[in-house]
């Protein structure tokens, strides 16, 4: 992992890369902060050096310090590259795939990866595999396959059922058969699993969720090692034009500042939240990788340095029950999405396209930075 080293010489902590990774070279009146340029294209001269500014398609410094930041706190070799949105950054590690490859994936996953998956498997004849990421013996087993897969999509929590991954294993165990890995980072965050480290080939994100951290951008990213990986993808984003604003980048970079704290704050109320719901009389079950008795605990807290924010809830009473709690919450936003300071909740099988092996009742909460006696009093009141 190429941690930056710290003015005493040792790695800096994930914590003090997010605040201190793009900033501007610190000369008298440079400003703190990176400006927002907005500019279509650059003044020319004659034939562009490979890597000068020509046309915002291309490339604009206004996404430099986010990509550098990104980078950094992932231990990346390369700059991150920056797309229009977390699904645009999964089409691009997507075209990994060739035409008649074989793609392995989570059977639970976001649900939209899922759809472009199928998408393949209509379009371009890719033959997709759906295995319970959980289970690294069957995850194997599938990407040697009859045939080797071409990649394996890694997804760890997974969203919504917080399937927890031994990506490490997972890794090797693709490697082995020459197989590509690629993990969707976004439940996790990179200061609580860094993939790259592991070896995976490609990280992906949802920088709309916990990265910008204010629901008030959709933005994504790639993040790889290899520098002719990254040349692959810079090429893809420039001929397909999935690019990012400049204001949603710089908005980006301003929520990744504080991204450890409301990291560390979310994490620990969802903990709390979690180890309280589990007590309570009108809850019939609840997932979050903290509690003992959740099947990915042992697992998150082998790999993970957190268990995340999400946590998935039945109540007592079904569909009718887990509908009423979402109506008569006053704090907790009914909203799809998650990873804001804000606390949300949905029932994910709202949406007829969600995996039918999710529970129909299963209730996805993101837990913000709110004060958890006032998230749990209003939980209480919804659940009573
Ligand atoms: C795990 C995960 N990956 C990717 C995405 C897609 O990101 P975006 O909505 O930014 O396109 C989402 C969106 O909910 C997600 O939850």
């Amino acid at each position: 992992m190429r941690t930056p080293i710290g003015p005493r010489g040792h790695d800096l902590d994930p914590s003090t890369i997010a605040v201190t990774s793009g900033r501007p070279r610190r000369t008298p009146g440079a400003p703190v902060n990176p400006p927002v340029v907005l500019s279509s294209t650059y003044v020319s001269a004659g034939v562009p050096p490979v890597g000068d500014l020509v046309y915002a398609r291309a490339g604009t410094e206004t996404w430099v310090p986010f990509e550098r930041a990104l980078a950094d706190l992932e231990g990346a070799a390369t700059p991150a590259l920056v797309f229009a949105s977390g699904m645009a950054a999964i089409a691009a590690a997507m075209s990994l795939v060739p035409h008649g490859g074989r793609l392995v994936v989570p059977r639970h996953a976001y649900q939209v990866t899922l759809a472009f998956a199928d998408d393949l498997a209509a379009r371009a004849d890719v033959e997709v595999v759906r295995v319970d990421i959980a289970d690294t013996a069957a995850v194997a087993a599938a990407v040697r396959g009859p045939r080797p897969a071409s990649l394996l999509w890694v997804e760890s929590p997974t969203n919504p059922m917080l399937e927890v991954a031994d990506t490490p294993a997972l890794v090797q165990a693709a490697h082995a058969a020459g197989v590509l890995v690629a993990v969707d980072n976004t439940f996790a965050t990179p200061l609580v699993a860094r993939p790259l480290a592991w070896g995976a080939d490609v990280v992906v994100h949802s920088v709309t969720k916990y990265l910008a951290g204010h629901s008030d951008v959709v933005l994504g990213a790639v993040v790889v090692d290899d520098a002719d990986l990254r040349a692959r993808f810079l090429a893809y984003r420039t001929l397909h034009g999935s690019i990012a604003g400049p204001w949603e980048v710089w908005l980006a970079l301003r929520g990744m500042r504080t991204l450890a704290l409301r990291v560390a704050r979310s994490q620990d109320t969802a903990a709390d939240l979690a180890r309280r719901l589990a007590a309570h009389p009108r809850v019939a079950e609840v997932r979050h990788p903290s509690l003992p008795s959740d099947p990915g605990h042992e697992r998150a807290a082998r790999l993970m340095s957190g268990f995340g924010s999400i946590i998935g809830l039945r109540p007592v009473g079904g569909v009718p029950a887990a509908d009423a709690v979402v109506d008569a919450l006053r704090l907790w936003v009914p909203a799809t999405s998650l990873g804001g300071v804000e606390s949300s909740i949905e029932r994910r099988r709202r949406f007829a396209t969600e995996a039918p092996t999710v529970p129909e009742d299963l209730l996805r909460l993101s837990v913000g930075i709110e004060h958890v006696e006032d998230l749990w009093a209003d939980l209480c009141q919804a659940l009573g």
